[in-house]
């Protein structure tokens, strides 16, 4: 029976893992194991993704912790590569562009295992960011990329990797999204904040760029203390650490600390308009067609500004785009049967 690890790392990973698990689960060909590297660790950014997404316990928990980038990376590797001795997979999946993608795609290349990188291709040809390091060294390396789009497939190609390498398999963020959507249409989360469904504006931001400097971040403050609707202003811990030294926040800001899935899905369907700098909130947004305001300078993910309802926007500017916000449509594939193409290509790759 084949065996197969499923990296995660860090919140985004989580959500992308959970159908991606379930499909593989219900398959007599595999035998699938979670691996944690514990980059994030805190309740509200880990094990609450467990239980909203019907996660089980991972079968193995690096427990990395915090650091800087070579440390997170260094050490993972160093965590993995004794997993791996052990465990022997046949295939290992790293989901996205975090430093646990990067560690553990390339502890497995070294052991001779397989790499399929699910999230493969997306590019912004920044390498400031650490992100897109990331992304263009695990690409550089994987057996098989699954692609949220044509896109995503055509850098791939551009970086003259073999096209029988790609699959374009949709975006699996919509999965996870279906798999609990019941949950999320039964929360009303905005009830807790003394909110009425669109009449409020939902925001986070965690890109250093953003959130590392103390006048930046106050800067950004000063904006979305203009907005014409309340804010819930969900806090990712980085962001936290900046905020802790800023004195005068605007009263229309809610200050919260981050949400599970299902809250957070909630806040967001019926948010007025959503301001932030996440790569996945620009593709749930895009979905949902809830106008999304990006606070960065690039992206990622273009099919969401140039199909979907995505914004770049500026500090500067903000104030004068919300004032239009934008509808879109939905991208190709990313109809929540991403998981069922992934499993076919599987097959395919493992010749079942
Ligand atoms: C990481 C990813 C980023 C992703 C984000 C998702 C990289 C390079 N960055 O950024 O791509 O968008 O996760 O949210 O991999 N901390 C806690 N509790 C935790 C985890 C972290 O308090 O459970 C604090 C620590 O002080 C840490 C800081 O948050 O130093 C940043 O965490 P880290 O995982 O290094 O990076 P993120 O900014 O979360
Ligand atoms: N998210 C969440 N609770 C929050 C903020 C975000 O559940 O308080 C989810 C959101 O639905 C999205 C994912 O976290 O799917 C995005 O994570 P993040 O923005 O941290 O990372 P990125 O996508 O930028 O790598």
């Amino acid at each position: 029976m084949t065996l197969i690890h499923i990296v995660c790392g860090a919140r985004p990973n989580f959500i992308k893992a959970a159908p991606l698990y379930k499909a593989l689960s219900e398959q007599s060909f595999s035998r699938t194991k979670i691996i944690h590297t514990g980059q994030h660790y805190d309740d509200h950014l880990s094990g609450c993704f467990f239980r909203d997404l019907d996660l089980p316990l991972p079968h193995f928990s690096l427990n990395i912790g915090s650091g800087s980038h070579s440390h997170q990376t260094a050490h993972t590797m160093l965590a993995y590569d004794k997993v791996l001795s052990e465990e022997k997979p046949d295939l290992v999946i790293v989901i996205g562009d975090i430093n646990a993608t990067l560690a553990c795609a390339l502890t497995a290349k070294k052991q001779g295992i397989k790499v399929a990188h699910l999230e493969a291709g997306l590019r912004n040809k920044d390498l400031f960011m650490p992100e897109e390091i990331n992304r263009v060294m695990v690409d550089a390396i994987a057996d098989l990329h699954w692609t949220p789009s044509i896109e995503a497939s055509n850098n791939l190609i551009n970086e003259s990797i073999s096209p029988h390498k790609i699959k374009f398999v949709g975006n699996i963020l919509i999965d996870s999204y279906h798999q609990i959507k019941d949950k999320i249409e039964k929360c009303y989360a905005w009830k807790a904040y003394a909110l009425l469904p669109q009449q409020y504006i939902l925001c986070t931001l965690h890109r250093p760029l953003n959130v590392d400097s103390r006048d930046t971040l106050a800067g950004i403050l000063h904006v979305l203390g203009q907005l014409p609707l309340p804010v819930v202003f969900l806090v990712h811990p980085r962001t936290r650490k900046t905020l802790e030294t800023i004195e005068s926040i605007p009263k229309i800001l809610k200050i919260v600390d981050p949400l599970g899935y299902i809250e957070f899905m909630s806040l967001l369907s019926n948010a007025c308009y959503v301001i932030s700098d996440s790569g996945g909130i620009q593709e749930e947004t895009t979905y949902l067609n809830i106008p999304c305001f990006t606070l960065r300078e690039n992206t990622e993910r273009p099919i969401t500004v140039t199909t979907g309802s995505n914004t770049l926007v500026s500090l500067d500017t903000l104030l004068e785009q919300v004032r239009n916000p934008k509808t879109g449509s939905i991208p190709s594939l990313w109809d929540g049967k991403t998981c069922l193409r992934i499993l076919e290509s599987l097959k395919t790759a493992l010749f079942l």
